[in-house]
């Protein structure tokens, strides 16, 4: 079989400066586009990243009998005739997300088939606590080699439950299960990241009872039905922004993101500063610019408002050109560090231990070959061939094309020199 795969060529050193649009939220719109099963008729989202995560959860509402059609960054979604409420083995194995139409399928219709998500390279990526949190409203399921067969036959109680880990996959499925439970559902150690508050405020406009959203309790009252929302517009992209805010503090400047609120990167922008970077927040917009040397920060992620995981690959490559020494705990997942081989591959002089990484920062990287692992990590490669002397060729851009919309084009619009070259493998 041939397999045509493009890689991504940097000429490093390239100035870049000016204005980008964040774009939207991929791990907003995914859940909004699960959430709207919970209601029959005709939804309108907008502000949707042209990503292939999204054109797959496009196709899981797809298998489930909603017809879905993106234009223009705008998605068309109607729910008047679910047929089905099977998730197949192979679209959830392409995108772990997939995961998020349990719970309004359990919430509408009291039953689901969804496969069982195959564990993915940056960690083990459980199902426990989305699990315990269903039971507690009288959800039953057994899972066989393929798939998780869940239902209520009792149909959905609204019940307490207290997180072990401020999971953002389990809120969000027990939020959209709790929406049409009878009587409270009162979430206990609740994620609080950007992406749960948008989802919250989808499912109020959808007529659901949510408060709290956004901070570790949030208190939910059942409804009896919810009506489709006519047109709802995704927050900014925050790990997106993050990542090219992290291109103009590596080359310094000035850039800005537009369509993002700073409050949705608060932990990651006080980094920049500590780092030497000048930030300049506006309501909507965030520019950085760097005359300095770059201090080394040490940099542990945590769950929101702590620092972002999805931005530990991204500012790792910052503390490699910084003038020390810097220690990179990642605390969410247990196998985030599969880019460090291919910084090292750079000239990074980085050493892990575990979840720990310690870095010593260089003069400057040099140019390679360098492959992408895992979605931020592939984008941290990229940054890094955009400071590098000489080229990069970063390859299974796949990765990156998941949750990044037109990266070459964007950054070339900033004045970096990069570009795609396509392969085939006869297989
Ligand atoms: C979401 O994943 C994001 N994905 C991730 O972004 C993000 O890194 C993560 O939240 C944390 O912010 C989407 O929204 C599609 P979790 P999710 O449940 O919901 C463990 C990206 O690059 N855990 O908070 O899976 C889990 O194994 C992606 O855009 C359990 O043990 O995150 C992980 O170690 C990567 N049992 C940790 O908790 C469970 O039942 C955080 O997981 C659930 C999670």
């Amino acid at each position: 079989m041939t397999e045509l795969s493009t890689d991504i060529i940097i000429q490093g050193c390239q100035p870049i400066s000016g204005t980008i649009q964040a774009g939207g939220a991929k791990n907003s719109v995914l859940k909004l586009m699960a959430a709207a099963i919970l209601a029959a008729g005709q939804t309108h989202i907008t502000n949707v990243p042209d990503i292939s995560d999204v054109q797959t959860m496009a196709e899981v509402l797809r298998q489930l009998g909603v017809a879905v059609t993106l234009e223009q960054s705008a998605l068309t979604i109607d729910t008047s005739t679910v047929t089905s409420y099977v998730a197949p083995p192979e679209l959830v194995n392409q995108m772990r997300a997939s995961i998020a139409v349990l719970g309004p399928l359990l919430g509408r219709f009291h039953q689901a088939q969804v496969a069982v998500p195959g564990g993915c390279k940056i960690g083990e990526r459980q199902l426990d606590l989305h699990f315990s949190a269903l039971e507690a409203l009288g959800m039953q399921y057994h899972t066989d080699t393929v798939y998780i067969h869940a239902s209520a036959p009792q149909g959905l109680k609204g019940a307490p439950v207290n997180l072990s880990f401020p999971s953002v996959g389990a809120t969000e499925n027990l939020m959209m299960a709790a929406v049409l439970a009878e009587g409270e559902t009162v979430i206990d150690n609740a994620a609080r990241e950007p992406e749960i508050v948008d989802l919250a405020d989808y499912l109020v406009a959808m007529g659901a009872q949510i408060k709290g959203a956004g901070t570790p309790q949030i208190r939910i009252i059942g409804v009896r039905q919810l009506k489709p929302v006519a047109e709802y517009q995704t927050i900014g992209d925050r790990i997106v922004s993050g990542t090219f805010l992290v291109a103009g503090a590596l080359l310094g400047g000035p850039l800005t993101v537009e369509g993002i609120k700073p409050a949705h990167l608060a932990a990651a922008l006080d980094k920049l500063i500590s780092m030497g970077v000048t930030v300049q927040a506006k309501e909507n917009s965030i520019t950085v610019f760097r005359e300095r040397p770059l201090i080394p920060q040490n940099i542990q992620t945590l769950p929101f408002p702590g620092f972002p995981t999805d931005l530990q690959p991204q500012f790792m490559v910052l503390d490699c050109l910084a003038k020390g020494q810097a220690l990179v705990a990642e605390n969410i997942f247990e196998n985030r560090f599969q880019h460090v081989r291919e910084l090292q591959q750079m000239g990074a002089h980085i050493k892990t231990q575990g979840h720990f990484a310690t870095v010593e920062g260089v003069e400057q990287l040099q140019g390679a070959i360098v492959q992408s692992s895992d979605l931020r990590g592939g984008a941290a490669l990229v940054l890094a061939g955009l400071v590098a002397k000489g080229q990069t060729r970063v390859t299974n851009t796949e990765h990156i094309d998941r949750g990044y919309e037109r990266l070459t084009e964007k950054l070339s619009a900033l004045g970096a020199t990069l570009t795609r070259a396509g392969w085939r493998t006869a297989g």
